[in-house]
């Protein structure tokens, strides 16, 4: 659909998310949603008995502007005992709407007009139109099919005297990639070389099953230099609640807060108290939940392979990646919109999280965040898929 003649031109283009698209013909054909990433199961009671105690205790009305105190002692104490990483709960940490609104947040706060900013393609589709609303410049290295390995000097030659933020994804959506510390400690030192802030968007990061997820802030030179940020929606299975966070020195702190008191000022008061139980759930909880997903991850896999899909390996997160030339198709948008009628299923296409339109044309997204029994269902339709 085109974009409102209305609509900014730094926005022109970004019109309707895929995931509006995709979802919306879900519905309209009634088709099983693999399309957008979110559980069909809740998470753990304890998360969901504590937002409901909070409704019936009255903490109904705004929270402070940075975030409940249990919260932000609950997030001080979590990087510290699964990273070591130690933080000053009053100064910082910043509650935030969700990871989406601190990506937001910090990117306002921290890049002039003109500045660029370096990611990775395929990238989460809020991290364009943010940067974009800051009237920064994106500059992409790309992740390489089919191990979504990296060039270095791409990197290299990505970074630039304009370049004011390295902003990285791990675990990666749309690809599970999780960076692992070889790749971490190249980005940290040109971070430190290039003297960059770097703003992490780590949402996934409990729902990994290969490797280990380490913080770009845990490599040398990097703590006092990056915004770490993460959200509880993924975690617990609970998307809709919307509670996300930050945390960096209170300098970079101050700068986020201060975009961020007006965008939301504040959300999701009772909910804040639920996430704040979640975290502090031990780690015996926090395993369970990756191997639960795990299992749905290897069972959805498998069903893709069986339909003829290549599956590209994915470490962690809600997704695995397939590539469509296998079934002789190399147009993975219009692969995508015809699957409802083909076989009943909705996917993702990659294409929307790529600037080289010829690299993600024939890579399709399919969640893996559901039920096993719906994903059974998908994947047995997939196999009947009319050619
Ligand atoms: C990589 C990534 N970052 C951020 C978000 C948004 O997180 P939240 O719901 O906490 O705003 C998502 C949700 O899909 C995501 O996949």
């Amino acid at each position: 659909m085109a974009d409102s003649p209305y609509l900014v031109s730094r926005l022109q283009g970004f019109g309707t998310t895929i995931f509006a698209e995709m979802s919306a013909l879900a519905v309209a054909t009634g088709s099983i949603n693999l399309g957008q990433g979110f559980p069909d199961a809740d998470g753990p009671p304890e998360v969901m008995d504590a937002a409901v105690a909070a409704i019936r205790d009255g903490h109904n009305q705004y929270p402070p502007g940075i975030g409940i105190p249990e919260l932000r002692h609950a997030i001080v104490a979590h990087q510290a005992k699964w990273y070591s990483l130690e933080y000053d709960a009053d100064a910082e940490v910043l509650v935030t709407a969700g990871a989406t609104e601190a990506i937001a947040a910090a990117l306002l706060a921290l890049c002039e007009p003109g500045d660029e900013v370096v990611t990775f393609e395929p990238y989460y589709d809020s991290y364009a139109a943010c940067i974009a609303m800051a009237g920064a410049r994106r500059c992409v290295v790309q992740l390489r099919t089919p191990d979504f390995s990296f060039d270095p000097d791409a990197l290299e030659r990505a970074i630039t005297p304009r370049t004011r933020v390295l902003l990285l994804n791990s675990p990666h959506n749309p690809t599970g990639k999780v960076f692992d510390v070889e790749e971490l400690e190249l980005i940290a030192r040109l971070c430190v070389e290039h003297d960059l802030l770097a703003i992490t968007d780590e949402v996934y990061e409990h729902l990994v099953f290969d490797g280990k997820h380490v913080p770009l802030a845990t490599m040398p030179g990097m703590r006092d230099r990056t915004v770490t940020i993460s959200s509880g929606g993924k975690t617990f299975s609970c998307t809709g609640w919307k509670v996300g966070w930050l945390c960096a020195t209170p300098e970079l702190v101050d700068a986020v807060k201060t975009v961020k008191q007006f965008l939301t000022y504040v959300n999701g008061g009772p909910f804040q108290y639920g996430i704040a139980v979640g975290l502090g759930l031990p780690g015996s909880t926090f395993r369970r939940l990756a191997a639960a997903l795990e299992e749905k991850r290897d069972r959805l896999s498998a069903g893709l392979a069986a339909a003829g899909l290549t599956v590209l390996p994915s470490a962690g997160t809600y997704f695995v990646s397939t590539d469509i030339r296998s079934l002789g198709e190399t147009d993975g948008m219009a692969f995508c919109r015809s699957l409802p009628e083909r076989c009943g299923v909705v996917a993702v296409p990659s294409i929307a999280f790529y600037d080289d339109k010829d690299a993600g044309s024939p890579l399709v997204r399919f969640a893996c965040c559901k039920r096993l029994e719906v994903i059974d269902d998908a994947a047995e339709r997939l196999r009947g898929m009319a050619r």
